[in-house]
């Protein structure tokens, strides 16, 4: 197992401007929770600009349920990221494995091979390639904004990567890998400037939940050494799951259209329209929130826009702790 050294540095502030989304400094009357473009930070994992300690990974890496082994800066690789369980999947194309002559930013390191990625991206396993085409193009026009990851690296991609990536993560079956819990107090948490990953904070304590979704792994060292088979916690406001599933069955407050009319039976997907049963509910909210502000093109064969026209970001949360409840598949 590697080394997994937590150094307790008491607030030492990160050089200003983490990565993200680059500097934003608040002008009196803005949204409060202050994200990138004013939307919420929790939702977007934009990383405390005060870390409570370092973590570094170091040393072989082993897991309980393969055969391979890794340095630790391999799982932590863009360039060659580690495929853990290759029994477990076709094998991948260049541009999704790494490795020699492929990208920078191999689809791999952040979804995974198993494309089931993590709550700060995206679950990839099984989505309809007309749709995963229509996202690469909306990502490479920035019809769909992602500045700091998927618009660079959409625009490095040929059409014959994309198709081929796109292929690929189709063929992956979905697996469920979030447990949703309802909670009035949660423990306290922080965005690491590691992989962006929400902790515990080495320090303990309680917060009250708000109107949020908080989400982080399980096990944090399983998914920092990027072990798809990791799993993750994801705390909601009490009473979000019912009231997240009469508005996923009505289309919610007025509006008449169950999201099943389009996202098929068990909102399992249907043609060129995605699943989502069983998605990461942060990013459900981070996604509705995105195409409500413009964000994210959200057409495609059918509009999704004027779906989340009328949806408070109390509505978006219940919807996604609903959706992160079901199985991905029958
Ligand atoms: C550095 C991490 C990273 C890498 C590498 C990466 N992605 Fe992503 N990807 C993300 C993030 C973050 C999101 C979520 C964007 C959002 O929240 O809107 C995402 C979202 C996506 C989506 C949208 C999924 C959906 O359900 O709408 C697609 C498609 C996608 N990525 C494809 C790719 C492909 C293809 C590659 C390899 C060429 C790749 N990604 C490499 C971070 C990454
Ligand atoms: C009129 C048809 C229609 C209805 C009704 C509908 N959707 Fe959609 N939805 C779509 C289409 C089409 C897309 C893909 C948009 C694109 O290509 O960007 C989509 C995309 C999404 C996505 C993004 C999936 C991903 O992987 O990023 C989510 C989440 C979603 N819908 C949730 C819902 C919810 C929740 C409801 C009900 C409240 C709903 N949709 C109702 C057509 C619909």
């Amino acid at each position: 197992m590697t080394m997994y050294r937590r150094v307790f540095c008491n607030f030492v502030v990160i050089a200003a401007c983490v990565v993200v989304y680059g500097c934003r400094v608040a002008t009196v009357g803005e949204v409060p929770d202050g994200g990138p473009y004013g939307l919420p930070v929790w939702a977007y994992h934009v990383v405390d600009p005060v870390q409570p300690e370092v973590i570094e990974l170091k040393g072989l890496v082993h897991l309980p349920d393969s055969a391979r082994e890794y340095d630790a800066s391999v799982t932590e690789s863009f360039k060659d990221p580690p495929d853990w369980y290759p029994d477990e999947h076709p094998v991948p194309p260049t541009v999704v494995a790494g490795g020699v002559g492929g990208p920078a930013m191999a689809c791999g390191s952040c979804h995974m091979m198993s494309g089931v990625g993590h709550p700060e991206n995206a679950d990839l396993s099984g989505l309809p390639i007309g749709y995963f085409v229509r996202q690469m193009e909306y990502f490479k026009s920035d019809a769909r904004k992602e500045p700091a990851r998927m618009n660079q690296i959409a625009k490095t991609l040929s059409e014959e990567e994309i198709r081929l990536a796109g292929e690929y993560f189709s063929s992956l079956k979905p697996r469920k890998t979030v447990q949703v819990i309802e909670a009035d107090t949660i423990p306290k948490t922080y965005i690491s400037s590691l992989g962006r990953v929400r902790m515990l904070h080495p320090q303990g304590g309680t917060e009250p939940m708000g109107n949020r979704i908080i989400q982080m792994p399980l096990d944090p060292l399983r998914l920092l050494n990027r072990d798809p088979h990791s799993t993750f916690i994801a705390y909601v406001p009490l009473g979000s799951i019912s009231k997240g599933e009469q508005l996923v069955k009505t289309g919610g407050a007025g509006k008449t259209i169950p999201c099943a009319s389009c996202h098929g039976e068990g909102l399992r997907g249907l043609g060129d329209i995605p699943r989502i049963a069983g998605l990461q509910p942060v990013y459900v909210t981070r996604q509705l929130i995105s195409i409500q502000n413009g964000h994210s093109a959200g057409d495609g064969v059918a509009p999704m826009k004027p779906v989340v026209a009328h949806l408070s970001q109390e509505d978006i949360i219940a919807i996604s702790a609903y959706l992160g409840s079901l199985s991905p598949t029958s």
